[in-house]
Parts: C-alpha cells; structure tokens; sequence
C-alpha cells in the first residue's frame, strides 16, 4: 500500500522535522529573537502523530454497521475532519522562528524521501540516525528494542483457486484464528443453527453473510461444525473489519457485499469452487530511542517529550543535511554544555522516538509497560508531537495539560484548538494516559491531507509546528518538581 505509506511519511516526516529542529535549534543563542528568553533553553521536542489504531476500530457485533469502511487492517485510521480555513498564523516571534527552521528541514526531509515500513531496514535506520544525531548532541542514547507480533497486510487474505478468478480485498478479523487453509467453500447465509448442513461442514470454507448474530456466533458455529475457515461478506456496499470477542478457533475475514456477491455467483455455477484463507502472524523487530543528558538527576521527575519516527524513509541525508544548517554556528557538544549548565528545569527531560506507529502504538506501549513502578512514578508528564501538517495546531489530552497548554498559548498570542476529540485521541499520547500518566498530543486538526498524498510539502504548514513547539517548551518552564521517594 505504498499510497498510504506515504501519507504516514508525510506526517511522520514532519514529526521528524519537528524534533530535529527542537532538538537543535531551541537552544538558539546570539540570534534567537527575544521571544527566545522566555523559552526554556534545554529544549528538544519530537514530534509525531500516530492516528487511532485500527485495531480498536472494530465492531464486535454483525447488525451494527461496523467501523473502518476502508479494507485496511494494519493502517491507523484517522477520523474525517473538516478542512478548516487555513490556517494558524504565528503572532509570536518565537513561533515565526521555529515554523520556519521546522519547514526548512521537512524540505530537506522529504526532498529525497522513499518510504520505510515499521519493522523494516529502513526503519532501523532512522532510528540510528536519530541515534546518531542525539548522541552528537551529547545526550546518552538508548535503543529500547520492541517486539511486535502482527498480521502484516496484504492483499491475498483469501484468494479463489482457479485461474481468471476475481481479486478479492479480503480484511481479517480482529482476533481471528491464524492459519493456511485451502477448502472447498460452502454458502450457509448467515449462519443460523438451521443454516448448517447436516452432513456439517467439515474440512470446507465456510461463506457467511453478515447480519443479525454475532461475528463470533457465526465463526464458532461454522468451526464447531468442522469448518477451517469462516469468510464474512457484509450486507452492505464496501468492506468493513469486524472483531471477534475472543480468539477465534479459525481464520476469519471479511468480504464486501459486491466481492461476496462475485463469490456466490461462481459457486452456483461450480459447486467445487475452492478458496485459500492465510491470516498469519509475522514478527517485526523495531526500536524505540531514548535519549537523556547524562547523569540527569530524576529527583524531581521526568517530562517526557515524544514522537514517532517510523516509516520516515531515508532520512539520514536529508536529515543530516537539514538539521547541518541548524548546528552551523554551534556543534553538538556545546549545545549539550549549555544544556548541562542550564538550571532553569528542575527535573529531567527524556525525548522518546518511538518506533511502530504504523500498525499500532506499540512503540510507546511497549516502553510504558516496560517501565518499573519508580519509573512510572517519575513521570510529570508526557508531550507527544505528531501530526502536525494542516489545519490549526491543537491539542487533546489530560485536562491540567490541556488547560496549561491553552493558557500558555493565550498568554503568547499563539492560537491553540482545544480539541473535542477524547483525550486518548489518535497518538502515542494514548499509551501514557492509559497508564495514567498526565500525557498532551499536539497536533495539526486538519487531516483532510491524508486524502492527497502528492504535494505533500506544499500542503503542509509550518505555523502548526512553530505553534506547537513554543507551546510545548513554554510548558516546560512551568512544570514544577515532583519531588521522589
Ligand atoms: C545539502 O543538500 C543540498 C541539495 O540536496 C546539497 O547541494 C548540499 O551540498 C548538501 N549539504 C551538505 C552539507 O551535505
Ligand atoms: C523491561 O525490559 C527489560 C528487557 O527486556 C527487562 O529485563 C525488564 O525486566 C523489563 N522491566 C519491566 C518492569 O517490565
Ligand atoms: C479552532 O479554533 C477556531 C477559532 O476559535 C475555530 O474556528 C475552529 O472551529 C476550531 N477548530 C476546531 C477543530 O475546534
């Protein structure tokens, strides 16, 4: 689906663009302007958005139309939001300054961009860039390695034996069976208890249609009657993803109306039809990086600032290249001085790049579960950056965050949405609150690009980022000290 890595790159690329430029250019000495005063001086932020997963997006249930119309499992779905009238203009000089160092380096991001997939090469390699480039900066990096088992995407989730068979769009279910199977199909409508054949179904595929019982009612009946596999055709235009309510016995998908429709046409002209249905796990191998400045005392806490980086293609050249301009008049090591003697933050600062974003948020998850007890209670709060390419800059999260991200932008002429989406919206954000970690996402409101994925840049407006990360370093003045222990 390389249209749709795409449009995640965008995002990412701009998220990518963001901590590059914070992680390099807050700090901005002699010719910051003088907005740059009242900003936090240690400052990194990254940045990324990671849209709500589409495994949550599911529907347990056969009657209620059900969730993702689109037959895209592993792809975060992101909800449809109005394209506003562009767009943030940035009153504060501050603001102006960080837009434009943010575009400058998304320009060079993008310039020579080929998209990378979680879990892939490509995908290890930006994490050693950013790697790289942090520990250039003198911050001590870590490479929290994650494991994820998923079902990777593809088009041939059930596929018609014979040749001049029809393609089919299949999507499996949310927690359906796993498995290889090659059967004769059999049609049962909708599987009711007088839908199976008395002779059972043993060994075949079982066709369903969707509607009226449950997903797992239908799929455990079928099983129960020896079927191997179950295929759900819905009853109404498109596709749809269901889920099961537990771990389904065998591997189920799900068929558009039209697909299924195809389907039952071929079989009343060839009883012997047989299908193939392979749902089947794959292993991906990611990382999240973790950089700090060395021998940070967390007496008082940790702020966690964070983004995703995956599927940010080649980012080494361009990133080099970009973020070279920042650091022209500094080098690394004395911006790591600098950071090292500054004293106006009391607790430390982690910036977190998470790895996996496409296909879930488990990068994050995988380091908040991994946290010990004292870690987790370390944590002040969690600012997470993504998403940022169009609309207005937003943001949704804890109530005290978004309350003191609002002020802080009211009381610096930024304009900042309060977003009405739920707190746990759409990012790696998510994963802390749910650990009950206070957690804010900022992000851009407008996700009508997701629909255009060419002229990505020219779409992308870099107010949201100078907005979003005055906003962000402008907080982390006022965050207090928690004290340990
Ligand atoms: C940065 O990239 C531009 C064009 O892509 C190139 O001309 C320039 O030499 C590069 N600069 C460095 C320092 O690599
Ligand atoms: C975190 O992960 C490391 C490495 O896998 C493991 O040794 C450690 O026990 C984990 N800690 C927690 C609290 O899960
Ligand atoms: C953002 O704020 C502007 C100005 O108040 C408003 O017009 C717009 O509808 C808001 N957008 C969202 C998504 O709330």
């Amino acid at each position: 689906m390389p249209k749709l890595i795409v449009r995640s790159a965008l995002w990412n690329g701009v998220a990518v663009a963001l901590i590059v430029s914070l992680v390099a250019c807050s700090n901005a000495p002699e010719d910051a302007p003088a907005a740059q005063a009242t900003v936090a001086p240690v400052v990194t932020a990254t940045l990324a958005l990671q849209a709500t997963a589409a495994p949550q997006a599911t529907s347990t249930s056969a009657p209620e139309p059900t969730a993702v119309p689109a037959p895209l499992p592993t792809v975060p779905i992101l909800p449809a939001v109005v394209a506003a009238t562009p767009t943030t203009v940035p009153t504060n000089p501050e603001a102006e300054r960080l837009s434009a160092i943010g575009l400058e380096l998304l320009t060079d991001l993008t310039a020579d961009y080929s998209p990378r997939e979680s879990g892939t090469d490509g995908e290890l390699a930006a994490a050693e860039f950013i790697g790289r480039y942090l520990e250039d900066m003198g911050y001590v990096v870590e490479f929290q390695p994650v494991e994820v088992e998923y079902i990777p995407w593809s088009e041939e989730f059930v596929s018609l034996i014979g040749d001049g068979r029809p393609d089919l769009r299949a999507v499996p279910m949310a927690m359906s069976g796993l498995g290889d199977v090659t059967a004769p199909l059999v049609s049962v409508g909708k599987a009711f208890e007088e839908d199976i054949p008395d002779e059972g179904l043993d060994g075949v595929i079982a066709l369903i249609e969707r509607g009226q019982i449950t997903f797992e009612e239908k799929v455990n009946r079928v099983a129960n009657a020896g079927a191997v596999a179950a295929i759900i055709y819905n009853n109404e235009r498109g596709n749809f993803r269901g889920a099961l309510q537990s771990d389904g016995p065998i591997p189920a998908a799900s068929l558009s109306l039209e697909e299924g429709e195809d389907v039952l046409q071929l079989l009343e002209d060839e009883t012997e039809l047989e299908a193939r249905v392979t749902i089947e796990m794959s292993l991906l191998n990611s990382q999240n990086v973790i950089a700090e400045l060395d021998g940070q005392s967390t007496e008082c806490g940790v702020v966690v600032m964070g983004g995703h980086y995956d599927s940010v293609a080649d980012t080494q050249a361009a990133g080099d290249n970009g973020t070279g301009r920042c650091l022209a008049s500094r080098d690394g090591e004395e911006l790591a001085e600098a950071h090292s003697e500054d004293e106006s933050l009391p607790y430390a600062l982690r910036f977190i790049f998470f790895g996996v974003e496409e296909i879930g948020l488990y990068g994050s998850r995988h380091y908040v579960d991994n946290l010990s007890e004292q870690e987790h209670g370390e944590i002040i709060a969690m600012l997470n950056f993504d998403a940022m390419g169009k609309g207005e800059a937003a943001v949704v999260g804890s109530d005290d965050l978004v309350d003191r991200a609002i002020n802080y932008a009211d009381g610096n002429g930024i304009t900042l949405n309060r977003s009405n989406e739920p707190a746990g919206f759409g990012s790696d954000h998510a994963s802390f609150l749910n650990a009950d970690i206070p957690a804010l996402f900022f992000f851009g409101d407008d996700f009508s690009i997701i629909n255009s994925p060419d002229d990505v840049l020219e779409e992308v407006e870099p107010s949201i980022m100078g907005a979003n990360m005055v906003v962000g370093l402008g907080m982390l003045e006022e965050f207090e000290c928690k004290p340990q222990g």
